[in-house]
C-alpha cells in the first residue's frame, strides 16, 4: 500500500520518484540485468553517469524493456551527469549527446554537473596534474541551453556545498532543480538540506546505504539502525532508505542483486514512527566520500578538503 512518499515535485513541476536505482560501480555484464529486474519490480527512476562506464549496457536494457512493453519511456525518470573533462561550454552538448546515444534516448529527465571540479579535456585519469579551474557559470549556461532544447528536462548539480549551490543560484537563469550529494544516516546533510528546502532545490541522496563495499562503511551495522530495524521488522538497509525518504530526499541505492533490489524497493507501505525517527539525530556524523583526489596544495583550485566542501566536512 502506498503512503504518499512515492515521489517529490521538482521546481520544474516534474515528479521525481523517491527511490531510484543507483548504477555507480554496477559492473558492465551485471548492470543490464539489474535494470531489467528493477523496472519489473517497480523502479521508475534510474541514476546514471557517463563516467560510470555502463550507459551503453543500460541503453540496451531500456530498449528491451520498451520493446517488451514492460514500461514506457515517459514512465521513467532517468538522470545522467556531465563528467569533469566536459565542462567547456562547447563540450557540454556533445557530452549529453554521447550519453543520449549510449542510453538510446531522446532526452534525460535530469542532467547534473557531476562535481564542482574541472579536468583538462584530454585527461583520461583523475590525477591532480589534470585539474584546471572551474568556471561553473559558463558551464551552467551550457546546461541551461540543454534545458531550453528539451534534451534535459531538468538540470542540476552534484557534490555542491551549500556555498557553491548558493553561488550558482545567484547567477542562474534557470535554477538547479536538484543537488545530488552523499546522504545517509551517518552523513545527514542537515545544513545543506535546510538551504535546499529554502531555495526549492531538491536534495537527492547517493550512497544511501553508505556504500558498504566500495567505501568500506559499516553504517548498516550501526546500533540505532539495527534497533529501529528490529522494532519494525525491517532490514537495516530498508530503515536507512525509509529514513531518507521521510527526510524528504530521493534515495539512490545501488544493487545488482535481484533480492536486494527487491528488498530496497519495499519501503513504501510502512514508516518510521516519530519516537524512533528522533533517534537518528544521535548518530555520529562523518562524510565518507571526501573527494581527496580533487584537492592539491598547488595544482588544484581547492587546496584543502575544507575548501572543496566549504567547511562541510
Ligand atoms: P550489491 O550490488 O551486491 O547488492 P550504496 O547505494 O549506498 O552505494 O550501497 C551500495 C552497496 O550496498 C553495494 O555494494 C550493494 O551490493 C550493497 N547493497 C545494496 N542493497 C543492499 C541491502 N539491501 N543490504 C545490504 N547491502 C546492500
Amino acid at each position: 500500500m502506498a503512503n504518499g512518499f512515492e515521489s517529490f515535485v521538482l521546481n520544474t513541476g516534474a515528479k521525481i520518484p523517491s527511490l531510484g536505482l543507483g548504477t555507480w560501480q554496477a559492473d558492465p555484464g551485471l548492470v543490464g540485468q539489474a535494470i531489467a529486474a528493477a523496472v519489473k519490480i517497480g523502479y521508475r527512476h534510474i541514476d546514471c553517469a557517463q563516467i560510470y562506464g555502463n550507459e551503453k549496457e543500460i541503453g540496451v536494457a531500456l530498449k528491451n524493456l520498451f520493446e517488451e512493453g514492460v514500461v514506457k519511456r515517459e514512465e521513467l525518470f532517468i538522470t545522467s551527469k556531465l563528467w569533469c573533462k566536459d565542462h567547456a561550454p562547447e563540450d557540454v552538448p556533445k557530452a549529453l549527446n554521447r550519453t543520449l546515444s549510449d542510453l538510446q534516448l531522446d532526452y534525460v529527465d535530469l542532467y547534473l554537473i557531476h562535481w564542482p571540479v574541472r579536468l583538462k579535456k584530454e585527461s583520461s585519469t583523475l590525477s591532480c596534474e589534470n585539474l584546471i579551474p572551474t568556471d561553473i557559470p559558463s558551464t551552467w549556461r551550457a546546461l541551461e541551453a540543454l534545458f531550453d532544447s528539451g534534451k534535459a528536462r531538468a538540470i542540476g548539480v552534484s557534490n555542491f556545498s551549500t556555498k557553491k549551490l548558493g553561488d550558482l543560484l545567484e547567477i542562474a537563469r534557470i535554477p538547479p532543480a536538484v543537488n545530488q550529494v552523499e546522504c545517509h544516516p551517518s552523513w545527514q546533510q542537515n545544513k545543506l538540506r535546510e538551504f535546499c528546502k529554502s531555495k526549492g532545490v531538491h536534495l537527492s541522496g547517493y550512497s544511501p546505504l553508505g556504500s558498504p563495499s566500495s567505501l568500506k562503511s559499516d553504517i548498516l551495522k550501526h546500533p540505532i539502525l539495527n534497533l529501529v530495524a528490529k522494532e519494525l521488522g525491517k532490514t537495516p538497509a530498508q530503515v536507512a532508505l525509509r529514513w531518507g525518504i521521510q527526510m524528504g530526499q530521493s534515495v539512490l541505492p545501488k544493487s545488482t542483486n535481484e533480492g536486494r533490489i527487491r528488498e530496497n524497493f519495499e519501503v513504501f507501505d510502512w514508516s518510521i514512527p516519530d519516537e524512533l525517527f528522533t533517534k537518528f539525530s544521535e548518530i555520529e556524523q562523518a562524510r565518507l566520500l571526501k573527494g581527496a583526489s580533487f584537492v592539491h596544495e598547488t595544482l588544484s583550485e581547492y587546496k584543502t578538503l575544507e575548501e572543496l566542501w566549504d567547511g562541510e566536512i
